[in-house]
């Protein structure tokens, strides 16, 4: 076994870690609209959930380079608004295309040919291709770490999926969910089959 402490390894290599450690991670493809209305669309996945009552979720968003906000997290700031979908296995090529490096006015969505629906309660558009959403509202803006990360933590306003994905008790078929979940470096695994405990 080898120990490494983190304060002698520095950010960059402590980064890795816990991208290596933190796996499989779920993606939160992140629609989310400044004030004057274009869509912006890109993945997260320092994202979690935290509690079922009220319906929150955290998603970590880094600064840019040069110390500005990402548009995701400008846009939300602003209008206190997101919608995220759930990642699928199908979504791998444009999910890695909208993380590009995109002026805040450029809708990624319509730059990769992603066609936007109208979402139920919140302004930003939803994405047609990507069945399972979850419609949020701004809870709590942290400024966390060094960076400083924007650290926004969401309420669920409405679950939005297919009625054929939810069984007799109303839960959601898991068998229909092809997620995808985001590895160390540049990898991603598809989720494609489930085990249980035995007993
Ligand atoms: C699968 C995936 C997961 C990502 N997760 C994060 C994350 O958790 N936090 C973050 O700051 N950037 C993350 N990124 C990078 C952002 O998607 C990227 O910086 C994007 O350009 C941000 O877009 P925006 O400026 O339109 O908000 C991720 C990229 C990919 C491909």
């Amino acid at each position: 076994m080898i120990t490494l402490y983190a304060a002698e390894l520095g950010p960059s290599r402590n980064y890795h870690m816990l991208i290596s450690a933190l796996v499989p991670r779920p993606i939160a493809w992140v629609s989310s609209c400044g004030k004057t209305g274009e869509n912006n669309l890109a993945p997260f996945s320092f994202y979690g959930g935290i509690c079922g009552d009220p319906p929150l979720i955290g998603v970590g968003i880094a600064r840019q380079k040069d110390g500005r906000r990402k548009d995701t997290a400008e846009n939300i700031l602003q209008t206190e608004e997101l919608v995220i979908h759930l990642a699928e296995v199908r979504h791998l090529d444009s999910i890695a295309a909208s993380a590009g490096n995109f002026p805040p006015e450029v809708s990624e969505a319509e730059i990769l040919g992603l066609k936007l629906v109208h979402s139920q309660v919140v302004a930003p558009m939803s994405l047609d291709c990507a069945p399972f959403r979850l419609e949020c509202r701004l809870h709590k803006h942290l400024e966390l770490g060094n960076g400083p990360v924007d650290y926004l933590i969401a309420e669920v306003l409405a679950f939005v999926l297919p009625e054929a994905w939810l069984d007799q008790k109303a839960r959601v078929k898991q068998s229909e969910i092809n997620a995808l979940g985001r590895m160390g470096g540049n990898l991603y695994v598809p989720v494609e089959r489930f085990m249980e405990p035995r007993g």
